[in-house]
């Protein structure tokens, strides 16, 4: 015999929104394309620290292509191709982080006068090799702390922003692993 419990389904109907009710809701605000009802309402904070991560990104790619640059000496290469490679996804995370701050209806800001107040993370350039490492992975761990904080705020509340930013912390976590086992097995100065 079925239990009365096995044969309801798992949600009742109530839990969710009636349909008429979804395509009333749909019709309203079409000038916000994808923030539909049930968005968060602060919305305005997640734009801000979205900002705020964006500018970080841009001050990341410029310090790691100053350091690209600057860095010379045989010794230097693979480390170099580490500091091109890390420029390049700093630059995809920044693309990431300004078409999802578009898609909430904020205005990402990459006014380059204030970029460097802005950011989470410093520009340092470094004098030797090993500085300019040792300066990347701080960056490196400041950029996982404020994304992990940052995916805690958000949590369930916005899905889409929380998965685009988990995406982002993997990858800094990568980097700073990197930069880690390099200093580990540093020789020298
Ligand atoms: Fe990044
Ligand atoms: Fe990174």
């Amino acid at each position: 015999m079925a239990t009365a419990t096995a044969a309801k389904p798992a949600k009742s109907d109530a839990s969710f929104t009636d349909t008429a009710t979804l395509r009333a809701q749909a019709r309203k605000h079409i000038d916000q394309g994808p923030v539909t009802q049930s968005f968060p309402k602060d919305r305005e904070v997640i734009i801000a620290q979205l900002n705020k991560s964006l500018a970080t990104e841009w001050v990341c790619v410029l310090r790691y292509m100053r350091h690209y640059y600057t860095a010379d000496g045989l010794v230097s290469e693979p480390i170099k191709a580490h500091f091109l490679e890390h420029a390049n996804e700093e630059r995809a995370h920044a693309d990431k982080l300004a078409e999802r701050i578009v898609q909430l209806g904020g205005e990402p800001d990459l006014d380059p006068a204030t970029l460097t107040q802005r950011s989470h993370a410093e520009y340092q350039v470094g004098k030797t090799l090993k500085d300019m490492v040792k300066e990347d992975l701080i960056a490196e761990r400041i950029a996982v702390e404020a994304y992990r904080e940052l995916i805690a705020y958000v949590g369930d509340r916005d899905p889409t922003t929380r998965i685009m930013l988990e995406g982002i912390l993997a990858q800094e976590e990568n980097h700073a692993d990197e930069f880690r086992d390099l200093l580990e097995g540093w020789q020298g100065e």
